[in-house]
């Protein structure tokens, strides 16, 4: 689904005659962190502290264009086999990055959520989670999901474990599950499907991101890593998007 918008009013952005096709969610996989850090020979956590800054820039870009749903590929899966102390330098970036921002999300009126499996995340990272989940529950204006040691097929496989436990206890009959039915099962199941993906990084792949939700996304990416992003960069990628004729099979 999109919206028809008029063009935001920051004079900094170059704008074109309107309307524009805005997308109403956006999801995005921040990739290129590492590589940002070892091109300026600084160690890969320094690179990550720099990827926290384009999240807010996304995030305000995302505001300014009134799009209602923006995603963000943070931790996935696969990412549990980095060395440790990677690992650890994410993890705590996550917590200081809830702990600083938490404020500023409420009086952004954003609404923080997470998909994934976050029951595997230290315990002081969840806590940090719960308490910027709570506070900011809400809010209405924008929702930021962040997929947090998240694997599509991960998930796909707990949707078919819920929906096997719902059928041997009764409640729900095989015959009528349908693609409703099975979305109803995934992490998020109230969100609507992104209609813009974005990758940074210039990698043409998925990386095992929301693989069911994407089926009809339209994808743009970015050739610079993500530290680099900016709202120009969003603005290039709505502006891209309001070119793209969606056909969803039909002619
Ligand atoms: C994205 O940057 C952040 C995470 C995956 C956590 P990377 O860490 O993947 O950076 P590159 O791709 O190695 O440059
Ligand atoms: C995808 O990036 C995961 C995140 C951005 C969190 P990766 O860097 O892990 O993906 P690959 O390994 O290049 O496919
Ligand atoms: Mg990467």
């Amino acid at each position: 689904m999109s919206q028809t918008k008029s063009m935001p009013t920051d004079s900094s952005i170059q704008v074109t005659p309107s309307p524009l096709q805005v997308p109403e969610h956006v999801a995005i996989i921040m990739d290129g962190n590492g590589r940002w850090a070892n091109q300026r020979g600084l160690p890969r956590a320094a690179g990550h502290r720099a990827g926290a800054e384009s999240v807010r820039r996304a995030v305000e870009a995302c505001k300014r264009y009134h799009i209602k749903y923006l995603t963000l590929y943070a931790f996935s899966s696969e990412n549990w086999k980095r060395p440790e102390s990677e690992i650890k330098a994410l993890m705590n970036l996550l917590q200081r990055f809830l702990k600083e921002k938490t404020k500023e999300m409420v009086k952004q009126n954003v609404r923080l959520r997470t998909i994934g499996r976050i029951d595997m995340l230290p315990a002081d990272t969840r806590k940090q989670l719960d308490k910027a989940l709570k506070q900011t529950e809400n809010n209405t204006e924008l929702t930021v999901t962040l997929a947090l040691s998240y694997g599509s097929r991960e998930e796909i496989v707990d949707a078919t474990k819920a929906i096997a436990k719902d059928v041997a206890g009764g409640k729900l009959d095989p015959d009528t599950i349908d693609n409703a039915t099975f979305k109803n099962y995934l992490y998020a199941p109230d969100q609507p499907d992104p209609d813009l993906l974005i990758r940074t990084s210039g990698e043409l792949r998925l990386s095992n991101f929301l693989l069911w939700q994407l089926s009809y996304a339209e994808i743009f990416v970015l050739d610079k890593f993500w530290p680099d992003f900016n709202e120009e960069d969003m603005h290039a990628a709505v502006q891209e998007y309001s070119k793209r004729h969606r056909r969803f099979g039909a002619i």
